[in-house]
């Protein structure tokens, strides 16, 4: 008994979704006229089911067109990306104020004895080959003398090292060193001025005299204006 219930519940579901097509017995209403190297058509309607889906593609259109065209809730992958983008500076930005190790560009000053140290072992594997082993120049300017191309303070060096000149022959060193590292090579290069060491490059750029007052910070335009830009957020 259950058995036929559950027969005749399947029979009932099966025209009302899944095949709705005619019984064989009754095929002949519905086949068609023509007929091609012998294979003839029957006029069944399609499956239910394939019909529901299209109609749900329909009505999933009208809702895309509406979320992200029409009333522009939904973001777009460029939006999307920009939002990450922000998400990730806002994120760096916070890390950065909060990280003990923090250096402070506006306010740098001379590391320890230690610190020159190390920043001389670094100078020593990374600048010597176009700075010289005592400062004194090559490829790249002498670092001893009081004549600098960029400025000679201890934050216009941090400066070169960190941005570099790249069009110049000096790479960008942030990549390579942390904020501290270039401050202690900085260091180092400021505890080797007037050492006046032989074979010393002849002096490029303008005499350099130290200002006494404020360590003046002056990153170029573009890196302020998207720090600035991020603070905005
Ligand atoms: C491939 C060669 C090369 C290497 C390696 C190199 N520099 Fe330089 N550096 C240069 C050149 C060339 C300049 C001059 C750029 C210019 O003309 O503006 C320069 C400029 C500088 C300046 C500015 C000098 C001034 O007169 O204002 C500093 C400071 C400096 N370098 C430090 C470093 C330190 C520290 C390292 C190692 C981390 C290093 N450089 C590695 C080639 C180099």
């Amino acid at each position: 008994m259950k058995r036929i219930v559950l027969v005749m519940y399947w029979k009932k579901l099966d025209k009302k979704l899944f095949t709705k097509a005619v019984p064989v017995e009754r095929e002949a209403d519905v086949l068609m006229e023509h007929e091609y190297d012998g294979i003839r058509e029957l006029d069944n309607s399609l499956p239910p089911w394939w019909k529901y889906g299209f109609y749900i593609t329909i009505g999933a259109s009208v809702v895309y067109l509406l979320y992200f065209h029409v009333l522009g809730i939904g973001k777009d992958p460029i939006q999307e990306y920009q939002y990450e983008m922000d998400k990730a500076a806002a994120q760096l930005l916070k890390f950065q104020e909060n990280d003990p190790g923090k250096i402070d560009e506006k306010n740098l000053s001379m590391v320890d004895g230690a610190g020159i140290t190390n920043g001389a072992k670094i100078y020593n594997t990374a600048c010597w080959p176009c700075h010289g082993k005592e400062l004194e120049g090559g490829a790249g300017p002498n670092l001893t003398d009081d004549y600098w191309l960029h400025k000679g303070g201890l934050t216009d060096i941090y400066l070169s090292i960190k941005h570099g000149y790249p069009d110049k022959g000096m790479q960008a060193w942030e990549k390579n060193y942390s904020p501290k590292e270039i401050l202690q090579m900085a260091s180092y290069i400021k505890s080797k001025q007037g050492t006046n060491p032989p074979g010393a490059k002849d002096p490029q750029g303008d005499l350099y005299v130290e200002d006494t007052g404020t360590n003046e910070l002056n990153p170029p335009e573009a890196v302020n204006d998207s720090i600035a830009e991020i603070k905005n957020k």
